[in-house]
């Protein structure tokens, strides 16, 4: 038996929305075809933005949603995804297959999308191959309602009022894919670019700086030392790739050890957000510039038959489990960690989305975001877990994780049982009388997936528990993630 104290004296904080955000690059099949059809296309549509993939973001109450990139960003130049369609400029998409962006998705199409999802923009701005004028123009765009000539351009393409765009990021993967600089050289860069992004009438910008590739504790360390004091925001990059770069798993069809490989890699999260918050918490100790955990997710071997360059892989239980882990992760670390964004929303690596020209399904991925949901804005309430270890010989970990937070008089806790035969049963210690609980819960087997003909994973009732005082005993069937809510008294 398992065992999980909720410590409600014991909290990080409150559990920002935007941990619960998505991230959608002009990649493979994830803009065209996944979200954006155009007005002629014979999928429901409204503005060309598929109805169907709108109201699924919309059932998970997305949050905030990052683009346009990813590499993509640094190669992107705003203005030629504005005005007529006909003769916005096309360009090769040289870091993703090869094929040619004909920017019919631009900025306008871009928060069209996020009013039509209810969710806020991110963008991210060029650094690598664009101009500080560049980025400050593309902001002047966005959000300034003075007399200019930005400002007419944007209103002779249709749009009078700003929209108000809170996040902006400056560069991607500064230190790889958008301009391989060094730590110091961005740093630099990082102050100048961001300084010609103004903030216009009562919108003040959330400034993202570039920050680590995974455990490059150096980049955290040089970029807080020099530019903390005009960011909000330092990005981390960190995916789970089982095999390595050389010897990706498949999506499918995996082994038990490539399972709890994958686990294991995924539950390195802890470790890589204190490594980089025990750095942020020298420079900047009142914790006031959040960790943007603004890619993350799986990254398998493409399907058999795909381009190479559009990162399409299926998605199963396994990512369910890797999801569930990385979400109780930053939810325990919501002191320092203000938005996670998983790569990406619809058709490209850990997707929450698959579509197949008119058809959509939702992946495991999807459903755990949908079991999480009550946790958004939620006071996260610290969790002992005593759990038995499972895995391989080679790869274990703690059969169960979990988190859980607490609003309007509701404990919400989210658990995981990793052990993908084994039923667990579960004590949950509330701390506090336990009135009635409610339950929902996602299970399958660690290989399966839901598929266009066939999707039989979905989260569904879930009531195999008993309430004992403050106390919750609960059957976890194996490779499982459930919600509880428990109603409690003080
Ligand atoms: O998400 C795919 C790619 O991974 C992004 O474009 C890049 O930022 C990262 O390396």
């Amino acid at each position: 038996m398992a065992k999980i104290t909720i410590r409600r004296d014991q909290s990080a904080g409150t559990i920002s929305r935007y941990i619960y955000g998505n991230f959608s690059e002009h990649l493979g099949n994830c803009i065209y075809g996944g979200i954006f059809v155009g007005e002629d296309s014979d999928i429901p549509n409204v503005a060309g933005i598929r109805t169907d993939v709108v109201e699924a973001l919309k059932a998970i109450h997305l949050p905030v949603l990052r683009w346009p990139g990813g590499c993509f960003a640094d190669e992107y130049h705003w203005r030629d995804g504005i005005g007529p369609k006909e003769q916005r400029r096309n360009m090769v998409n040289t870091n993703w297959g090869g094929t040619t962006e004909d920017n019919s998705f631009g900025t306008h199409e871009f928060l069209e999308l996020c009013r039509q999802v209810g969710c806020e923009p991110y963008i991210t701005g060029n650094v690598g191959s664009g101009t500080a004028q560049e980025m400050s123009e593309w902001v002047e765009y966005l959000n300034s309602d003075g007399d200019s000539s930005v400002v007419r351009e944007r209103r002779a393409n249709g749009r009078q009022d700003s929209w108000g765009v809170r996040f902006f990021g400056v560069g991607n993967e500064s230190w790889g894919c958008g301009g391989i600089m060094r730590p110091e050289y961005y740093a630099d860069t990082y102050r100048r670019y961001q300084h010609f992004c103004r903030n216009y009438g009562d919108n003040k910008l959330y400034r993202i700086a570039c920050g680590p590739n995974d455990v490059d504790t150096n980049w955290t360390e040089v970029l807080m030392k020099n530019a903390a004091f005009c960011m909000d925001g330092l990005s981390m990059h960190s995916y789970t790739i089982p095999g390595g770069w050389e010897h990706k798993n498949p999506a499918t069809g995996f082994s038990a050890e490539d399972y709890w490989e994958t686990l294991v890699i995924s539950a390195d999260m802890e470790r890589k957000i204190k490594l980089h918050a025990d750095i942020m918490d020298k420079y900047d100790p009142e914790k006031r510039v959040g960790l943007i955990v603004d890619e993350w997710g799986t990254w398998f071997e493409v399907e058999p038959g795909t381009n190479p360059g559009f990162l399409y892989q299926q998605n199963t239980m396994r990512d369910a489990m890797v999801a569930a882990i990385h979400l109780d992760i930053f939810n325990r670390h919501c002191d320092r960690v203000y938005m996670a964004n998983i790569a990406q929303t619809v058709n490209v690596l850990q997707a929450v989305i698959l579509t197949k020209d008119g058809k959509m399904v939702l992946t495991p991925t999807y459903y755990v975001f949908d079991l999480y949901q009550n946790h958004m804005d939620a006071r996260e309430l610290g969790c002992t877990i005593e759990a038995a270890q499972a895995g391989t010989e080679k790869h274990t970990l703690p059969g169960i994780t979990a988190s859980a937070s607490e609003k309007d008089g509701v404990v919400t806790i989210t658990l995981t049982n990793l052990d993908p035969d084994r039923a667990e049963e579960v004590e949950i210690c509330a701390g506090v009388p336990v009135q009635e609980a409610k339950g929902r819960i996602l299970q399958g087997k660690m290989g399966e997936y839901n598929d266009f003909d066939n999707a039989p994973l979905k989260t569904e009732a879930f009531s195999d528990f008993s309430i004992q005082g403050d106390t919750l005993r609960v059957k976890m069937p194996g490779c499982a993630v459930a919600e509880i809510r428990m109603k409690v008294s003080e």
